[in-house]
């Protein structure tokens, strides 16, 4: 079977295609055919050899996030059966409860190889079906984007009706919380570089946008939108360029749910938090339990994540040099034959 590899991470083009044996399968594991992947902005990281979390495997099997068909159920296997459309969870060690030490170095695409691949081997509590309504590409997007949204808004954030969201720019996580917020009955404000950008989010019910390029103090434009008071939760992707900033845009007592380092990290002063009285949470994806009640209520709703493009297996390449141009709005998907 064909799957992609890193052999040696330095950038995109050290991702190859090669031959690799079929899964054999053990105890509660299944044997998925992939029909489509999604990419993380991780994904590049790991490819470049940046990944925070360290060096990863030789000939590393690319991406956390992936759907298919389940084809082969190991011994013991009750969650899934052949014939199910499934998601690999991007952690296949976090059913649920609280994270522990064990359970990154059960992270696809990291510590494990992942779903850049014809066929890949799960565990069995390392997998969720699908919502009826999605498509295999559509599916491949809630691994890691997706969940990691409803983790920071709804397990952690306890979101409710008329609070406010901020989330910053118009990427994967951010598009899905934009959507889970709108869902909760939350009014969103959206940051983007780009004004087109942010004139789609107001078709996905963003009520404001604020562009960062031409108002560096967007925090200042969110407490004028919010009459002074600040919202009640930030989706933090940027890091430290943007941390402070997010500090500034709460209310007092509201969430930060810090998710990534888009422009690195550093110090913190922990001035600013105390004075604000404020949540500063680490997000971390999230467990096979959450992804379960996050697609319970994706069916429910019927929502549709957004995908900006889709690139063929054979293509895979130009998949990640799309991300990495930032050009994209939403997910960008790889469809395998
Ligand atoms: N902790 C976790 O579990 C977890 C899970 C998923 C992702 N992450 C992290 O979260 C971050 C976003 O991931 P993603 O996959 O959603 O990325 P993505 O799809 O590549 O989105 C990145 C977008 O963020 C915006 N952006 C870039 N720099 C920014 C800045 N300085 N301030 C505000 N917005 C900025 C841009 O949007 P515009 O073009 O609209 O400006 C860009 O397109 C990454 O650092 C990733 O590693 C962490």
């Amino acid at each position: 079977m064909k799957a992609y590899q890193i052999t040696s991470p330095s950038g995109i083009d050290s991702l190859t295609i090669a031959d690799r044996p079929m899964p054999q399968l053990g105890a509660r594991q299944v044997v998925v055919r992939v029909k489509a992947c999604s990419l993380n902005y991780r994904d590049l990281m790991v490819v470049r050899g940046a990944y925070a979390r360290g060096p990863v495997p030789s000939n590393l099997v690319p991406l956390s996030d992936g759907a298919g068909d389940v084809i082969a159920a190991g011994p013991g296997t009750t969650r899934v059966k052949p014939g199910d459309r499934v998601a690999g969870c991007f952690f296949q060690r976090w059913y649920g409860g609280n994270a522990d030490a064990d359970t990154n170095k059960s992270a696809l695409g990291g510590s494990l190889d992942g779903m850049l691949a014809e066929y890949v081997l799960l565990e069995e509590e390392g997998v969720v079906t699908i919502p009826e309504h999605l498509s295999y590409d559509e599916a491949s997007t809630l691994p890691c984007a997706a969940l990691t949204a409803w983790n920071a808004l709804v397990e952690h954030g306890r979101l409710a009706a008329g609070q406010t969201v901020l989330v910053q720019g118009t990427g994967g996580v951010s598009i899905f919380a934009l959507q889970f917020a709108r869902l909760f009955g939350a009014r969103v404000i959206a940051t983007s570089s780009s004004d087109v950008k942010l004139a789609r989010a107001k078709t996905l019910g963003a009520a404001d946008g604020i562009n960062y390029k031409r108002r560096a103090d967007w925090d200042a434009a969110a407490l004028e939108l919010t009459g002074g008071r600040g919202v009640d939760q930030v989706i933090e992707v940027g890091g430290a360029g943007t941390f402070a900033r997010s500090l500034n845009a709460i209310r007092t007592g509201g969430k930060i749910s810090l998710i990534g380092l888009l422009s690195g990290a550093a110090e913190i002063n922990p001035m600013p938090i105390l004075r604000k009285l404020a949540s500063v949470h680490g997000i971390f994806v999230g467990s096979t339990q959450m992804f379960e009640a996050m697609n319970r209520a994706i069916s429910l709703a019927g929502l549709r994540p957004v995908i900006d493009k889709v690139f063929p297996f054979t293509d895979a390449k130009a998949a990640y040099r799309h991300l990495e141009s930032g050009s994209h709005y939403g997910k960008v998907v790889i469809s395998i034959p």
